[in-house]
C-alpha cells in the first residue's frame, strides 16, 4: 500500500512510484529547501494555520516565495490523507530545478512542490518511556526554520542510537535546545519548562499546543532556559513531536530519571493531549 500511495508533485495527483524530480533539483544538490509535518487525525489537520505560518516562516527565512495562498494549500493537500485514520502530511518545497550547479539563487525557477502522507504509528516506547542522551548541537543558527538540510540532525539521532537511546537531547553552551527531532520539555520542582523560542530551536506546534493546555490547565509553566545540569536533576523530561506526540524520558545519560517510569505530570498532560485530539475530529 506504501508503494503505490498517491502523492502530489508540482501541481498532479500521481502514484508514488511515478514522482521523479530531475537530479538537477536543488533539494536534492543543496538541501535547499523547507517542509511541513502536518497530522491529520481521521482526516482532520491538526493546527492546520500554525502548520501554515511555521511553513510561511520558514519560506522567508530561506528567501523562496510561497507557490500558494493558505487556501490553495488546504485544496492541495486535503486530498492526500485517508480520513479512515491516523496520518501525517509531509510538504517539501525545494528552489526547484536549474539549469546547473551553482550555489547562487537561480532566476525564474518554479520551485518542486512535493506531498505524501504516511500512517501515524504509535510510538513504541510512549507507555514505558524512552532512553536519551545529551550531546553538543552542532548544528547552525537557523533551527527556527523547518529546512530540508537535516544531515546534523541525522548525525545527533544516529549517535544517540548508536549510544543505546532512542533520542538525543542537544545542548549548546551548557543550555539544552532540542531534541534531534523534537523539542524539550522538563519537569523542574514541579514546574514544567520547556527553552524559550529563538534560532536555537524550531518552533514545535506540539510544545505550543502543551503550553497551552498547561496554561487552560492551570499547571504551571514557562518558557526558560534549562542548564544541562538541572536537565539531569529534573523530575521528568518528556520530548514532543507531531509524530510522536509526547514522550516521556526515563533515562537520560544512563541515569534514570526519578525512578525511572514515566512521571505524573506526563500522565496528566498525555490523557489532556488526546482528549484534545479527540475532540477536534
Ligand atoms: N520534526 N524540533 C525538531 C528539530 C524537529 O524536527 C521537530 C519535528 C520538532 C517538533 O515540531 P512539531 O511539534 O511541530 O512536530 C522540534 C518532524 C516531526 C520531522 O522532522 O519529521
Amino acid at each position: 500500500m506504501l508503494e503505490n500511495k498517491t502523492v502530489y508533485l508540482n501541481g498532479q495527483y500521481l502514484p508514488l512510484n511515478e514522482a521523479k524530480i530531475s537530479v538537477l533539483d536543488r533539494g536534492f544538490l543543496f538541501g535547499d529547501g523547507v517542509y511541513e509535518v502536518i497530522p491529520s487525525y481521521y482526516g482532520h489537520l491538526f493546527h492546520f494555520q500554525q502548520h501554515m505560518e511555521r511553513l510561511e516562516n520558514s519560506l522567508a527565512a530561506i528567501r523562496l516565495a510561497n507557490p500558494h495562498p493558505r487556501g490553495q494549500w488546504q485544496e492541495i493537500l486535503r486530498p492526500l490523507p485517508d480520513a479512515s485514520q491516523n496520518q501525517y502530511i509531509y510538504l517539501q518545497i525545494t528552489r526547484g530545478v536549474a539549469t546547473k550547479r551553482d550555489h547562487a539563487f537561480p532566476e525564474n525557477t518554479l520551485p518542486t512542490v512535493f506531498a505524501m502522507c504516511s500512517n501515524i504509528v504509535p510510538f513504541a516506547g510512549k507507555e514505558t518511556g524512552i532512553k536519551a542522551v545529551t550531546m553538543d548541537d552542532s548544528r547552525w543558527k537557523l533551527c527556527n526554520a523547518k529546512t530540508v538540510t537535516l544531515l546534523a540532525n541525522l548525525l545527533h539521532r544516529q549517535e544517540a542510537l548508536d549510544r543505546g537511546g532512542a533520542e538525543a537531547i542537544l545542548v549548546r553552551d551548557g543550555y539544552v535546545t532540542e531534541g534531534a527531532a523534537s523539542n524539550v520539555f522538563a519537569v523542574i520542582d514541579g514546574i514544567l519548562v520547556t527553552p524559550p523560542k529563538g534560532h536555537d530551536i524550531l518552533p514545535g506546534i506540539t510544545r505550543d499546543v502543551i503550553l497551552d493546555i498547561a496554561q487552560q490547565n492551570h499547571m504551571a509553566c514557562r518558557e526558560d532556559a534549562i542548564s544541562l545540569a538541572q536537565l539531569k536533576s529534573a523530575d521528568e523530561i518528556w520530548v514532543t513531536s507531531s509524530t510522536r506526540e509526547i514522550i516521556p524520558v526515563v533515562e537520560l545519560d544512563g541515569q534514570p530519571i526519578t525512578d525511572g517510569k514515566p512521571g505524573p505530570v506526563w500522565q496528566r498532560m498525555d490523557q489532556f493531549f488526546q482528549a484534545y485530539k479527540q475532540s477536534l475530529s
